[in-house]
């Protein structure tokens, strides 16, 4: 593969030429557009982390959700901010839940989109961890239980994909059992199986007021330094029944995406393109330090080169849109 003969640079000379040999693709069949729902009329607070998101009330989001399907965006998963919060997470799993509203919502206004529910009890608790406290310990299978009964009363509410992101083990079996149990054996299962303790979900906590009171996640998210243990995660999830499997987040850890794809090829793999990843685009664009549809989009086919077939990001409907010109 000497020079002279070989000149990588005849097919890069023009665009058409690039376009007929670019290896990947990102195309709007991809992405995942997320939406934080507030109870309330005719809100829409800013997220002053997040530039250009909002937490909105059912009857804001509506419009949002429109907006997305006509743009061809296949999906949206919501995450919910309760009136009140108590130990026991109960605004996730009550039928009545700021979820469970906007899912039947959505699903009546906007039939088209599949709606994605986000299965954890954060947003909910008030001490804000993922799962029940017992003496500063998350317990495991105690909280079991609590995310199956969320997981069902949202399918109840018309969700077509629950995604637990709560990382408790053995949440994928008792989901699909529960699932399975009240009738939705067609209710798909996206985890969140590879989910790092990671201080990207900053600008998020902020968005969902679900940063933990005491401590942090590291008892139960995965340590960051990891790799064959993602491909543990991940192997236990895909037998429990995770129709889709997600690493999170995405750009620190293209490496783990590209194992999980090599390893895994008989579920679709997802990535989240986290808030702070996010923000940071946002924060740099903002001062005028980038070109932001170009690291945009550039980091966004980082994701598919890496091997992921779906992509979580904030910037789904901004670049659905680009992507339409
Ligand atoms: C809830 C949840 C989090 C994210 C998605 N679901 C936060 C967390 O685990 O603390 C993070 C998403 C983001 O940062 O964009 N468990
Ligand atoms: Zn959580």
């Amino acid at each position: 593969m000497a020079f002279p003969v070989h000149r990588p640079r005849r097919l890069r000379k023009n665009e058409n030429i690039r376009r007929m040999v670019r290896e990947t693709r990102l195309s709007v069949d991809d992405l995942i557009q997320p939406f934080f729902v507030i109870h309330g009329k005719d809100v829409k607070n800013p997220i002053e982390s997040m530039p250009g998101v909002y937490q909105l009330s059912i009857d804001r989001l509506i419009p949002e959700v429109k907006r997305a399907c006509e743009l061809g965006i296949p999906a949206v998963i919501l995450f919910g901010i309760p009136d009140k919060k108590d130990p026991i997470g109960s605004g996730a799993y009550d039928e009545n839940g700021i979820i469970q509203q906007a899912t039947k919502a959505v699903k009546d206004a906007v039939p088209d989109i599949l709606v994605i529910t986000d299965v954890c009890l954060c947003e909910y608790t008030s001490h804000g961890h993922c799962g029940l406290v017992k003496d500063g310990d998350v317990l495991n299978d105690a909280t079991l239980e609590l995310l199956a009964k969320t997981a069902v009363s949202q399918a109840k509410a018309g969700a077509d994909i629950v995604a637990p992101s709560d990382m408790m083990d053995g949440r994928v079996a008792a989901i699909r059992a529960a699932l399975d149990e009240e009738g939705f054996v067609d209710v798909a299962i996206m985890s969140y199986s590879v989910k790092y303790a990671s201080s990207y979900y900053g600008p998020f906590r902020d968005a969902a007021d679900s940063a933990p009171k005491f401590g942090d996640r590291r008892a139960y998210q995965m340590d960051p330094p990891n790799v064959r243990e993602a491909v543990k995660e991940a192997a236990m999830d895909i037998e429990e029944g995770a129709d889709i499997i997600m690493v999170k987040p995405a750009l620190a850890y293209l490496d783990v995406i590209k194992t999980i794809r090599e390893t895994f090829s008989e579920v679709p793999l997802a990535a989240y393109n986290v808030s702070g990843e996010y923000s940071m685009i946002k924060a740099a664009a903002q001062l005028g330090w980038i070109d932001y549809e170009k690291v945009m989009l550039e980091t966004l086919i980082s994701i598919r080169r890496a091997g992921a077939d779906i992509i979580l990001t904030y910037f789904a409907m901004e670049v659905a849109e680009i992507l339409q010109r």
